[in-house]
């Protein structure tokens, strides 16, 4: 089994290939345009396995995409590059629309022609499997119930409407061209090697060096979180499990208000490293300006791929936070050179003000 891998240098794409490799043992092409967010050290445990390739690309061209594809033979495509910061899409959505809807677009493209030229086996194995977010569902009511896969699609920042695009292309390219197609739509994933303009990995490095914490409005925003080592494992269930067509909530069962997030990393920071003045570290949160139309809570029903494929997320948050924290802070080689690159800039946090 061999999987094109798209945005293997990222997040959730890096947690996926090192599975992928090491505990699965199928072989990865990687295709990774490597752009601010991407980081290659998060490959370094699999950089050196036969198993584990990597081709920088930029997803958007799509000759290019079906070359690589000719000449690897994948038998399917996980398809994880995007732009995925909701604040960075409020600044700026053009590339937004650039590499979540055209360079879907362009993949889909691309794996068309490929699966078109595919014969026997290789054809009926063949799946794109698109990874999409809860965000595309919009902003939930405190008092609704959990996100179904019918849930109507009703994306309120242009991040998630450039994700529900994509979501509605690949759809399209199934009906329309029969190509294999599954989705998942995840929940704000966590863990190791998360790039630090995140909520987590920014509250945690923040606090670690005594700077503010900045909680967006009062803090009650409600988010589902799901450690990324889980996602990484439904990801592969679905890609080579998930029937064709269908779509998979993916969540982890955690809801949490923003402002108790951030208050359990200051008290498992507190208790892993006491700060040298002995004060608590919940004294340095601070409350910001809100994100301008901020999404009050998402959360998902994952019951489908429970009962269908049987995944169920292994950790409970707190478990999963404290080990997250434990592996920011033996791992400073790996943020220091991104929060020495980024603060000279705007963001990671400095980019709200104090209300
Ligand atoms: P990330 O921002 O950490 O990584 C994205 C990767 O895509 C980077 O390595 C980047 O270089 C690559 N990329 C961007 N544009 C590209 C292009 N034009 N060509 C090739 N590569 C390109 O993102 P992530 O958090 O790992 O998210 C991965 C996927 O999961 C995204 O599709 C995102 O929408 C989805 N998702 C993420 C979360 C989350 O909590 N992080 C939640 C739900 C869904
Ligand atoms: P984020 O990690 O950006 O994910 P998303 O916006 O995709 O859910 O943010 C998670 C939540 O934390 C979201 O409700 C916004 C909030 N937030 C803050 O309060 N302060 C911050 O500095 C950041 C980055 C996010």
């Amino acid at each position: 089994m061999k999987i094109l891998v798209t945005g293997g240098a990222g997040f959730i794409g890096s947690a996926v290939c090192r599975h992928l490799v090491k505990d699965l043992g199928t072989a990865v092409v990687n295709v990774d345009k490597l752009t601010y967010a991407a980081n290659l050290d998060s490959l370094k445990p699999v950089s050196e396995n036969p198993l584990y390739s990597f081709h920088r690309q930029d997803i958007c061209d799509p000759e290019a995409i079906l070359a690589i594809m000719r000449s690897e033979k994948p038998d399917a495509v996980m398809h994880l590059a995007a732009e995925s910061h909701v604040d960075r899409s409020i600044d700026g959505p053009a590339i937004f629309i650039e590499t979540n809807v055209m360079g879907t677009y362009s993949m889909l493209e691309a794996a068309r022609t490929y699966w078109s030229e595919l014969e026997g086996p290789a054809r009926d194995r063949f799946r794109f499997h698109h990874i999409s977010t809860d965000e595309v569902y919009g902003d939930l009511p405190f008092d609704e119930s959990l996100f179904t896969e019918t849930t109507p699609y009703a994306p309120s920042s242009p991040y998630s409407a450039s994700k529900a695009s994509s979501d509605h292309l690949v759809r399209a390219w199934n009906h329309t061209y029969g190509i294999p197609v599954v989705l998942s739509n995840c929940s704000n994933n966590y863990g190791p090697y998360q790039f630090p303009e995140k909520l987590i990995p920014l509250v945690t490095l923040n606090a670690l060096e005594g700077k503010p914490l900045p909680v967006y409005g009062k803090g009650d925003n409600v988010r589902d979180w799901l450690h990324v080592e889980d996602h990484a494992k439904a990801l592969a269930t679905v890609a080579t499990r998930g029937e064709i067509g269908h779509s998979y909530n993916v969540g982890g069962r955690c809801e949490r208000t923003n402002l108790a997030v951030v208050e359990a990393i200051c008290d498992i920071l507190d208790a892993q490293l006491p700060r040298p003045d002995g004060l608590p570290r919940r004294n340095l949160i601070s409350f910001v300006t809100d994100r301008p139309g901020h999404d009050r809570r998402y959360a998902i029903d994952c019951s489908k791929i429970e009962a269908e494929l049987g995944w169920t997320p292994s950790r409970t948050f707190e478990e999963g936070l404290a080990d997250t924290i434990r592996w920011y802070l033996a791992n400073e080689d790996w943020w220091r050179p991104i929060r020495d690159k980024n603060y000279a800039g705007q963001r990671l946090g400095t980019g709200s003000t104090k209300t």
